[in-house]
């Protein structure tokens, strides 16, 4: 039971390490929050500093993902996929909520792909191919983002006995898309209003 709360903190505090908030700082010496939409994310630093920062923001966003659900592969005393779920769940939160940055921080989106491709990778990378073509057509991350949340569970759920992954991470997919969708309630609003901003385009 220690060893899961351990876990969990280590997958929160690496997932507080907010990589937009970082490089921007670095770059520009500006707080990435304070412009664009805001968002502490790979998205926002696309629009705030440019393609070059944006892509090393969702690896290292992503990377921080894959990380932690390593950790609670490596230590898990099982096979039933509780630690690996949990540390993969701990970092998205620390993604959203950092602790090092005032608890103010992303969407989650770079954090969750890390975590679902690792835990359930072909669901992941069935969602992940829709969700890139519905964001070239249609130049909005935000939806391309929140098909990914939405669409990995459910591909998931039809996988899951094929790919034998353990049941809890089909839970795990479908409490993160639940989360992120809640995350993304401005953007749909905008999105539901026409006026969501497109990638390429000054907000
Ligand atoms: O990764 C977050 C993305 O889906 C939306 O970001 O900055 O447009 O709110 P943003």
């Amino acid at each position: 039971f220690i060893g899961l709360i351990i876990i969990i903190l280590i997958g929160y505090l690496l997932g507080s390490l907010s990589f937009s908030y970082i490089i921007a700082k670095k770059i520009k010496k500006v707080d990435i929050r304070q412009h664009g939409s805001g968002n502490a994310g790979a998205t926002n630093t696309l629009r705030v500093l440019g393609l070059g920062p944006a892509l090393s923001v969702l690896a290292l966003d992503v990377l921080k993902g894959i990380v932690a659900v390593w950790i609670g592969v490596v230590v898990a005393p099982d096979q039933s996929g509780l630690y690996p779920a949990l540390a993969g769940f701990a970092a998205i939160l620390g993604h959203n909520w950092p602790i090092y940055y005032g608890f103010r921080g992303g969407k989650g989106v770079a954090t969750t792909i890390g975590v679902l491709a690792t835990i359930v990778f072909f669901p992941a990378l069935f969602a992940g191919i829709v969700a890139i073509g519905s964001i070239v057509i249609t130049r909005y991350v935000s939806l391309g983002s929140i098909l990914f949340a939405i669409l990995t569970p459910i591909f998931a759920l039809f996988l899951l006995d094929y790919y034998g992954y353990p049941v809890i991470y089909g839970y795990l997919a479908i409490v993160v898309a639940l989360l992120s969708i809640w995350r993304h309630r401005t953007n749909i609003k905008r999105l539901l209003a026409g006026t969501e901003s497109k990638i390429g385009q000054k907000s």
